[in-house]
């Protein structure tokens, strides 16, 4: 399965704070915000990446990742002139995707909690899965009701009365369908490809699957300011209270076997003093320890 990251838009909650750096590049506690969408799907066994963003930011996000072969990825990079909708995503990335399936995460989305995502990409085997999580403001979001049995009988784009408190996180799990579906998508009111006109299509194909993520799970949204602020006391608290980094790619990308051991400890020495590089240091150290 291949990863897109969508990392364009305007980020206008956010201004003045993107006038010169895009949403996806701004800090979450400790690292760029694009960080923990990218380790999010390393974490599931995900290597082969498309970043897609506006022809302004794409640059930053180039400097940023390079090829991605350091941390034993493969990044490319597509250009999304205007935001003209998160399934678009899947027409500038076509031929990126080829004949595979395909999943897509929002640049600004930061999950934490438990494996509630591997289960899913691990089951996957065709059509397409999606996630519910229990919010308290649904109508910001594709919202998602479910039947007696816990089946998804409707998806709904931001409606003024939702009919369930469950929204769609930006984590999608597609097979190949989804570019045809996405070209034959018509612009909403908005002007938008929608992704929730997707998962309609798949919803009516009996193709869908929705995973109900369990309380234990943190879904984040850094798309404004106090919102933005949260997500960075979020990941201070709990990287403080256990020791550990939320969104370290180098990290997930040696747990999933993309990094061996001696790669990663001579990326760690390339990196400046500070406590990022502690942080690898100590996780070689201990993984040394365990297995001399
Ligand atoms: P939004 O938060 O809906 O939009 P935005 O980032 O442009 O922010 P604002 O409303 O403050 O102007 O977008 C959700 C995510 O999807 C965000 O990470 C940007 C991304 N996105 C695109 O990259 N391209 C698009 O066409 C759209 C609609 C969204």
């Amino acid at each position: 399965m291949k990863g897109i990251i969508l990392a364009g838009g305007a980020g206008s909650r956010l201004f003045p704070l993107t006038l010169v750096a895009s949403k996806q590049l701004q800090p979450v506690y400790d690292k760029p915000m694009v960080y923990y969408p990218l380790t999010t799907l390393i974490e599931s066994g995900i290597r082969e990446f498309c970043l897609i963003s506006t022809p302004h930011d794409l640059p930053r996000f180039r400097q940023l990742f390079g090829d991605g072969s350091h941390w034993g990825l493969a990044i490319e990079y597509r250009e999304q002139p205007r935001p003209e909708g998160i399934a678009q995503a899947f027409l500038i990335a076509e031929s990126f995707i080829g004949r595979d399936s395909v999943t897509l995460i929002l640049g600004d989305n930061v999950f934490y909690g438990g494996d509630g995502f591997s289960q899913a990409f691990s089951e996957f085997k065709g059509g397409a899965t999606i996630f519910g999580y229990h919010v308290n403001d649904p109508e910001r979001y594709g919202v998602v009701e479910f039947d007696a049995q816990g089946r998804a009988i409707s998806i709904e784009e931001k409606p003024k009365t939702p009919r369930s408190n469950y929204a769609v996180p930006g984590l999608y799990l597609y097979d190949n369908h989804v570019v045809e579906i996405a070209k034959n998508l018509k612009p909403s009111a908005r002007g938008e490809l929608e992704i929730t006109a997707v998962n309609v299509e798949y919803l009516n194909r009996g193709q869908l699957r929705v995973h109900r993520l369990n309380r234990g799970f943190a879904w984040l949204d850094a798309g404004t300011s106090s919102s933005l602020h949260e997500a960075s006391a979020y990941v201070q608290t709990i990287e403080k209270r256990q020791g550990i980094k939320i969104g370290c790619p180098e990290e997930a990308a040696f747990h999933s076997g993309f990094l061996s051991l001696h790669e990663l400890e001579s990326l760690t020495a390339k990196i400046p003093k500070c406590e990022y590089r502690d942080y690898l240091g100590a996780l070689v150290a201990e993984t040394k320890r365990l297995k001399p």
